[in-house]
């Protein structure tokens, strides 16, 4: 299927394409030369690569529409707020902002590092772990389930759950669909039971809260509520994940960089912010045009589909000088790892304290760590998540890691 996979001189992209997700900055970079405005491979569609066009995109929602209707995740009214256009998104981020402010993430951070050393006690005596298992899934969504006053023990549904919208078992596009709606279909039974056991008997969890909640004046109706759950479940158990893969990836192979984290801590707010930009893990966001639009010289006609290259965007020298230099000390950084415009990331701020709160803990019990001997990082498809990283440390990393690779 030569067809389907990414072409630089055709101005191809397909972010299924694994030889693509192995390594995407250079094919980016490529298409910023060659075509700017690319081809989607699999979906059709276009694919933005310019940061300047990206930003546009996110910042003109009269252009670039979210409202894509319902069944493209399998779900069958729109995800709230992520699929509903200004002004109606208004009122949504009204309510939902003030739960995820930094002020109210940096409170749950005492929690985080407590969860943090918690997952590391488990192994550290061991010299390694399987880093994904062991501490990137677990972590970020523990937090989650608890911010949401699900029961732990129904952590593994929910993440069979999430992967069976995020990451369906199978690249054919009609099989991916209808196991998107099976899947779909048991979310929503799944917080349908929730909801009646949370409408008896109310807590101070997130889902209580929207229960009583009011927008505008009026009460959400238990389906909003239902589509907001959704949405957490694919936004709350992935992407923290996922950048944590990719962060401890690149810092498990290049050692000079981990070392200046651990021997300054102070850095690694910058780190992160870097590690984002470098490897920016939710690579493309979905967007249709609503009015024709010209970008570059392409005319995009009403009803295409846009796929909006956050990943591209974030490795464009016309924005990051330097771009491929991965610099800790980065003064100006406006990656759009979390999106931009109305839709910015919810979770942005209780995402920048978890991975701080994990690069602080990890580094400060295990600053020493490689790969293990002869594993490379395995990226997934989709959303860029590291999907095994055996990691080695204390004795066991001195006796032989994996050297680290430029
Ligand atoms: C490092 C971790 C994360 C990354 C990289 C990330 C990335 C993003 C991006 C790129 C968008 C914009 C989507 C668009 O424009 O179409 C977004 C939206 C969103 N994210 Fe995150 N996210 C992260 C963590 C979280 C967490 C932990 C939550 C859980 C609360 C969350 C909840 C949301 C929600 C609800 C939206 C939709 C906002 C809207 O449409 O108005 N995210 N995220």
């Amino acid at each position: 299927m030569s067809s389907q996979r990414t072409d630089t001189q055709e101005g191809r992209i397909n972010l299924f394409d694994p030889a693509f997700t192995a390594n995407p900055q250079p094919v980016y970079q490529e298409l910023h030369k060659k075509c700017p405005v690319a081809h989607t491979a699999g979906v059709g569609g276009r694919a933005l690569t310019r940061y300047e066009d990206v930003l546009f995109a996110l910042r003109h929602p009269e252009n670039f529409s979210s409202a894509m209707g319902a069944a493209r995740l399998g779900n069958v009214r729109p995800l709230i707020p992520l699929q509903i256009d200004p002004p109606e998104l208004v009122k949504y981020r009204k309510l939902l902002d003030p739960l995820f402010s930094h002020k109210k993430s940096l409170e749950m951070a005492p929690d985080m590092r407590k969860l943090a050393n918690q997952l590391i006690d488990a192994f550290i005596d061991t010299g390694e772990c399987e880093f994904t298992k062991d501490f990137a899934i677990p972590y970020p969504c523990t937090v989650i389930v608890r911010l949401m006053g699900l029961p732990q023990e129904d952590l593994d549904l929910l993440l069979e759950l999430k992967n069976g919208i995020v990451r369906p078992t199978t690249t054919d596009y009609e099989e991916a669909t209808r196991l998107r709606a099976e899947t779909a279909q048991r979310i929503y039974a799944y917080f349908e039971k929730v909801l009646d056991l949370r409408e008896k008997k109310s807590g101070e969890d997130l889902i209580s809260y929207f229960l009583a909640a009011e927008v505008g004046g009026e009460r959400l109706t238990r389906n909003d509520v239902l589509d907001i759950c959704f949405l957490f479940l694919l936004g709350g158990l992935d992407t923290v994940t996922a950048s944590l893969g990719c962060g401890f990836a690149y810092l498990a192979t290049h050692p000079e960089q981990r070392r200046l984290i651990v021997e300054d801590p102070s850095l690694i707010p910058t780190a992160a912010e870097e590690l984002l930009r470098w490897d920016t893990p939710v690579m493309g966001v979905a967007r249709v045009v609503k009015q024709d639009v010209t970008i570059g010289d392409v005319e995009l006609k009403a009803g295409e589909s846009v796929t909006v290259l956050l990943g591209a965007a974030d490795v464009d020298e016309q924005e990051f000088p330097e771009a491929n230099r991965v610099d800790f000390r980065r003064e100006r950084n406006r990656h759009l790892a979390f999106g931009g415009g109305a839709h910015r990331c919810l979770g942005s701020h209780l995402s920048r304290v978890e991975l701080c709160v994990a690069y602080e803990e990890f580094h400060r019990r295990i600053p020493e760590y490689q790969l293990k001997t002869g594993e490379e990082p395995k990226y997934g498809l989709g959303i860029r998540e590291v999907q095994h990283l055996p990691l080695v440390f204390g004795d066991a990393a001195a006796s032989g890691g994996q050297k680290a690779s430029e």
